[in-house]
């Protein structure tokens, strides 16, 4: 029994050339592959730092504060008032165009960028599949989001009162009437202009100011079970988005459409088709049906972390209080805040103890990593450590690799350490290189890297995961660049020889660079190899 999970373990780890560990449907793995190689082309235009379908996240946020800047601007000019609005929106056009008129096209093109990183990242995250399991706190967080910007959107637009903001107002209303919430229809009061008083002004200038306050809550709900989240694009990427929208607030400004007259229909009207692509569909389809698109599609995004999928759930992280220190190291690399302290509990001289929030844990074992007790230079052959995964003990992991590492042959022996979620090591598995495939390669303990050299199991360690600034797991590339590079607990100590180490980030399309990689590192250490042969021979 247990050499047959042993044996499963060792066929997990050190998969066979050419096997794919495969969690989604073909359709969604196709639309993966296109995304890593669309992205694999915008990190040679921009570099990986660089490339927005890296950053859609925080570019929302950036988005969003773009337009509350530029909004509040506004705001301050604006006049409230069925005849008032118009004319206040004029004067900030034309006669303030250096200032007021470019924030208003600030604050409508930022909106229209927020909807288009919104739909992208929406996608982004759909298609690599980070949206079930544990990850479906920010997935179920994102569904009202939608509802509320698009919601903030549109009311923007009736503030202008215009012929656009007539024609939206009453495409808005016919489609609410449908809903049995009003007792008589609303877009009868509206054409007999029984609502349109300043009253209904300073109700909507009143929603346009809360229902962004409650978008900026519920992103704050959104990311709360993220460590880490990362919302700001950085310097250059912000720059270059400011840039783009200042240039296209000056090359095409955004204007009005004539004042409204509730005595005309609007016609020939130019819509923003980021807001408003529904109004038109209500011109050829019942407002019934509109409303089973929309609440039909919300309700399948809802509840699409749940449906049956072929993801296998690798059981929880667990913590095991005899070899936990309560050192927190696990806490701060845990990338979904799944690890928290408590006070002890054992009655052991520590002040604290791990405890890993199940609900929480994506099980990429990145704590594992973290772990001082992970350290395989320890003397007991079957030693716990302080945080574990169930499917992949440390004691197991050294077992495993010893046994591998020693079938290599050859002057050349390389230990190559990947992530399921990156190019598929497997692959490059060959009588001289043992190919180590971990949930996230944050799992490797860097004492891991010191003890197979020192234990000269192989010649050179060459570490890859996802590419840089897109870890699947989100923090475990930088964490394992910073351990390497001795900035992060825990670091590679100065014993293990750095030019015996190499790391080369690869997502599954680069899998052929991967492979040049490891031949040059091979050619590296074999030139190394024979200089230290001849300086022995020498002596
Ligand atoms: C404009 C609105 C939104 C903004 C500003 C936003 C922002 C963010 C940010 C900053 C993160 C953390 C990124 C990181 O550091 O790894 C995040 C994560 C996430 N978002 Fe959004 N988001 C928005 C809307 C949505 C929507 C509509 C959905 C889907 C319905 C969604 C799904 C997710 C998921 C699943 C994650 C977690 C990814 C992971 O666990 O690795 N977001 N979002
Ligand atoms: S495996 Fe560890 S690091 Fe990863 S989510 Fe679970 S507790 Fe956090
Ligand atoms: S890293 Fe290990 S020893 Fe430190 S608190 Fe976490 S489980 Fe305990």
């Amino acid at each position: 029994m247990m050499l047959l999970a042993f044996k499963r373990m060792v066929r997990q780890i050190f998969q066979p050339p050419g096997t794919e560990l495969s969690d989604t449907k073909p359709a969604q793995s196709n639309a993966r592959r296109i995304l890593l190689g669309l992205e694999g082309n915008l990190n040679r235009i921009f570099g990986n730092d660089l490339n927005p379908l890296y950053h859609l996240g925080a570019l929302g946020f950036y988005f969003f504060w773009v337009v509350v800047v530029s909004g509040a601007y506004i705001y301050a000019f604006y006049k409230t008032g069925i005849e008032l609005s118009f004319p206040s929106v004029e004067y900030i056009t034309n006669e303030q165009w250096y200032l007021g008129g470019i924030m208003r096209s600030l604050h409508r093109y930022a909106s229209d960028a927020l909807v288009v990183v919104l739909v992208l990242h929406l996608l982004r995250e759909f298609v690599l599949g980070r949206y079930r399991g544990a990850r479906w706190f920010a997935w179920i967080t994102g569904v009202p989001l939608i509802w509320l910007i698009f919601a903030a959107g549109i009311n923007g637009y009736w503030m202008v009162w215009d012929r656009l903001a007539q024609y939206s107002t009453i495409a808005s209303v016919e489609w609410l009437d449908w809903l049995p919430i009003f007792s008589e229809p609303m877009s009868r009061s509206f054409v007999t202009r029984e609502v349109l008083n300043d009253r209904f002004f300073s109700l909507i200038s009143f929603a346009h100011v809360t229902v962004p306050l409650i978008i900026l809550f519920l992103l704050w709900v959104h990311i709360m079970r993220i460590s880490k989240p990362v919302v700001n694009p950085g310097k250059g990427l912000a720059a270059g988005m400011l840039l783009a929208l200042l240039v296209l607030s000056v090359i095409e400004p955004a204007l009005s459409q004539g004042p409204a007259d509730m005595a005309i229909e609007p016609r020939n009207i130019n819509i923003d088709w980021f807001y408003m692509f529904i109004f038109p569909l209500l011109d050829s389809w019942t407002a019934g049906q509109v409303w089973a698109l929309v609440i039909g599609f919300s309700l399948l995004l809802a509840v699409l972390p749940w449906l049956p999928s072929k993801l296998k759930q690798i059981p929880v992280a667990e913590v095991n209080l005899s070899d936990c220190s309560g050192c927190r190291l696990c806490v701060a690399d845990c990338p979904y805040e799944a690890v928290v302290m408590r006070p002890r509990s054992d009655g052991m001289h520590f002040l604290e103890e791990a405890v890993v929030v199940p609900d929480r844990c994506v099980s990429c074992g990145i704590c594992v990593g973290a772990c001082p007790a992970s350290n395989p230079f320890r003397g007991e052959k079957k030693y716990m450590s302080g945080i574990e995964m169930p499917s992949m003990k440390m004691f197991d992991l050294r077992a495993t690799m010893k046994n591998e590492l020693a079938k290599l042959v050859g002057d050349v022996r390389i230990l190559l350490v990947g992530c399921e979620k990156a190019a598929d090591v497997g692959r490059l598995r060959s009588t001289t290189v043992a190919a180590l495939s971990l949930p996230c390669t944050a799992m490797l303990p860097p004492s891991f890297i010191e003890f197979v050299l020192h234990e000269q199991l192989v010649d050179g360690v060459m570490i890859t995961g996802c590419r840089e600034y897109d870890c699947y797991h989100r923090l475990g590339v930088l964490w394992t660049q910073q351990r390497l590079n001795a900035k992060r607990e825990p670091r590679l100590r100065s014993r293990a020889e750095r030019e015996r180490i190499k790391s080369y980030w690869a997502a599954a399309p680069d899998i052929k660079n991967l492979k040049s990689e490891l031949e040059s590192f091979r050619t590296t250490l074999a030139g190394s190899r024979q200089k230290l042969q001849l300086r022995e021979g020498l002596k």
